[in-house]
C-alpha cells in the first residue's frame, strides 16, 4: 500500500514532493489539510478550505515519453473509479478537470521533476468534497461532492478510494494496459461541445469530436480535423471551454 504523509498546513503538496523526491520512494503520498501555496495549471491559484482533499502521488518509476501525457487521464479516470464506488457519477473535462453536472469538482496537475530530462512526475489532485461555497471568482463554475449529493463525505474514504483505483490503473499501464482510456472516453464531458482554443493569444474556435485510443482530444476547426496531446508544452495555453 502506498506509503502516506500527512500535513495539517503545507506551502503545496506537490512542491513538498518535488523538493524531497530524492529521498522518498516511487508512489509516496502527501496529503495536506491546509496549503498556503496551492497551485493549479497555467499558473493558477487553487484556492482551499479545509473541505477539500489536497493531495499528490510521486511517480519515479518507468517515466518515459508517454508519461506526461498519459498519467494526467490516468488520474482522472482513477477519481472517476472512486466516485464511482462512492455512488457519485462524474465526467472527465479532458485532460485534466473532473465535472459533476457543468460544474468542476476536483483539479488534476502532472508536473514534471527534470534533471536533464524528465526523473520523476508529481500528480496533484485538489478534490472538493465537504465545501459549501466558494470564492466569488469561481462560485458560478465551482462545486463539491457534498453540494452535488447533498450530504458529507469522509475525506479519508475518498482518498483511500483514489488511491486504490489509481494503484490499480497504474499497475495496468506499467505492463501495457491502458484501460484508463476506456473510461475518460466513455466519461467525457466535452463530447460535442464548442470550445475555445488559445494559442498564443490567438482565440480559434473548435467543435470536440472525441477522446481517441492514445488519450488525444480529436477537434475540428474551419473545417480541418486536429489532435491535441495533454502532455504538450504547447497546451499549457490551451483553455478549452465548455461555452
Ligand atoms: C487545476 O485545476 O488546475 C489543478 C489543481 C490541482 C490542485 C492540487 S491541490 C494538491 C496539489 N498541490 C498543489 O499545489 N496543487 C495540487
Amino acid at each position: 500500500m502506498y506509503r502516506i504523509k500527512e500535513f495539517a498546513s503545507i506551502p503545496s503538496t506537490s512542491d513538498y514532493l518535488k523538493d524531497n523526491y530524492k529521498s522518498l520512494e516511487d508512489t509516496d503520498v502527501v496529503v495536506a489539510k491546509h496549503q498556503t501555496k496551492g497551485h493549479g495549471r497555467l499558473g493558477r491559484v487553487w484556492q482551499d478550505d479545509s473541505s477539500s482533499l489536497l493531495f499528490s502521488i510521486l511517480l519515479k518509476n518507468d517515466i518515459h515519453a508517454d508519461s506526461a501525457s498519459l498519467i494526467p487521464l490516468l488520474a482522472g479516470a482513477a477519481v472517476l473509479s472512486a466516485f464511482q464506488e462512492l455512488g457519485v457519477s462524474s465526467s472527465i473535462k479532458w485532460p485534466n478537470d473532473l465535472m459533476l453536472g457543468d460544474k468542476k469538482c476536483t483539479g488534476i496537475i502532472v508536473e514534471g521533476v527534470s534533471e536533464e530530462k524528465i526523473v520523476a512526475l508529481v500528480v496533484g489532485i485538489g478534490v472538493n468534497v465537504n465545501n459549501v461555497s466558494f470564492d466569488s471568482s469561481i462560485q458560478e463554475k465551482a462545486t463539491s461532492l457534498r453540494l452535488y449529493e447533498k450530504h458529507t463525505f469522509d475525506k479519508k474514504e475518498v482518498l483511500r478510494l483514489i488511491i486504490s483505483s489509481f494503484d490499480k490503473l497504474y499497475k495496468d499501464y506499467l505492463k501495457g494496459d491502458n484501460s484508463f482510456i476506456s473510461i475518460i472516453k466513455t466519461h467525457s464531458y466535452l463530447d460535442g461541445k464548442e470550445v475555445y482554443l488559445d494559442y498564443y493569444d490567438e482565440k480559434k474556435r473548435a467543435t470536440v469530436i472525441g477522446i481517441q485510443d492514445d488519450g488525444r482530444l480529436l477537434i475540428e476547426s474551419d473545417g480541418k480535423k486536429s489532435l491535441l496531446n495533454a502532455g504538450e508544452v504547447s497546451l499549457q495555453s490551451v483553455y478549452a471551454s465548455s461555452h
